[in-house]
């Protein structure tokens, strides 16, 4: 490998960097992580940003939705996430209610993410209503992400976790939003499950990155859940999932084996034991 490419691929991921790829035309590789040795992989492996998601409630905890994760809960998660990782930009999800209520309260969550956690910036479900909390954040050096189109956070208010923005109102509505994001300060956009051709309007009006989920290729980057990517959550089937591995799979295929061993008198064997 040339050193050029070599020292692109080490070199640190910033919101700066995120914004030069846009302009370069270069895609943006994303992904969630909650714990130290998937962070520590998603680094080595080259994923331009690594999200600490409130989708750990699901994936991790096993709730229904989202909404039960505390701010606590979500610091644990991006301190180990932020250990494991050296170039990836890591990004912290602002919790259920923790950035609603007003910007100081907002603010002061930003900060422990920031300054308990680690993180290098931090994402909140939103748009219009929560521009003077984004511009408050941002003006005290938080860099914010904005998340627009299905927003989990709001699952009780849609009833539904259908594709968002199909008809034009509604797809009105998203594309303020996320200009709102950009005028308030925030560094890029998520867009989350909404039909293809308004993610690709959205990018080309936008000048920061927009990230996609369910979202399709117009997008400058694009995110999954890696549980999901991984194969490891056999009860999730959504289309826009791509499923890279089998690891559901392999992994009770290898504790079932382990299981035998040990009732078989298999495991440990004399190499395995001390003297
Ligand atoms: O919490 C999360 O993992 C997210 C992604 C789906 C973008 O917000």
């Amino acid at each position: 490998m040339k050193r050029s490419s070599t020292a692109k691929l080490n070199r640190k991921v910033t919101t700066l960097r995120l914004q030069e790829m846009k302009v370069a035309n270069e895609k943006i590789s994303a992904l969630t992580a909650y714990d130290f040795l998937t962070a520590r992989m998603l680094d080595q492996a080259g994923i331009d940003m690594i999200l600490v998601g409130d989708s750990a409630s699901m994936v991790f905890a096993g709730n229904d939705t989202t909404i039960p994760m505390k701010m606590d809960e979500m610091l644990y998660h991006v301190r180990v996430v932020t250990r494991a990782v050296k170039r990836a930009l890591v990004v912290a999800d602002m919790p259920f209610m923790s950035y609603r209520k007003s910007p100081d309260e907002a603010l002061g969550n930003a900060a422990r993410l920031m300054q308990d956690g680690m993180a290098e910036a931090v994402k909140m479900e939103g748009g219009r209503s929560l521009a003077p909390i984004v511009e408050r954040v941002v003006d005290a050096g938080i860099p914010v992400m904005g998340h627009v189109g299905l927003q989990p956070q709001s699952i009780h208010n849609y009833g539904t976790y259908k594709t968002r923005g199909t008809d034009e109102l509604e797809a009105e509505s998203i594309i303020d939003d996320a200009r709102a994001f950009e005028s308030a300060g925030a560094f890029a956009v998520v867009i989350e499950k909404v039909p293809m051709s308004l993610a690709r309007r959205i990018t080309d009006m936008l000048k920061i990155p927009t990230i996609g989920i369910g979202a399709g290729m117009g997008c400058d980057g694009q995110i999954l859940v890696t549980p999901d990517m991984l194969g490891m959550n056999t009860q999730f089937h959504p289309r826009f999932v791509r499923k890279y591995a089998s690891l559901s799979d392999e992994m009770v295929k290898a504790f079932s084996h382990y299981h035998q061993d040990v009732k078989e008198l298999k495991f440990p064997n004399d190499a395995e034991s001390y003297e």
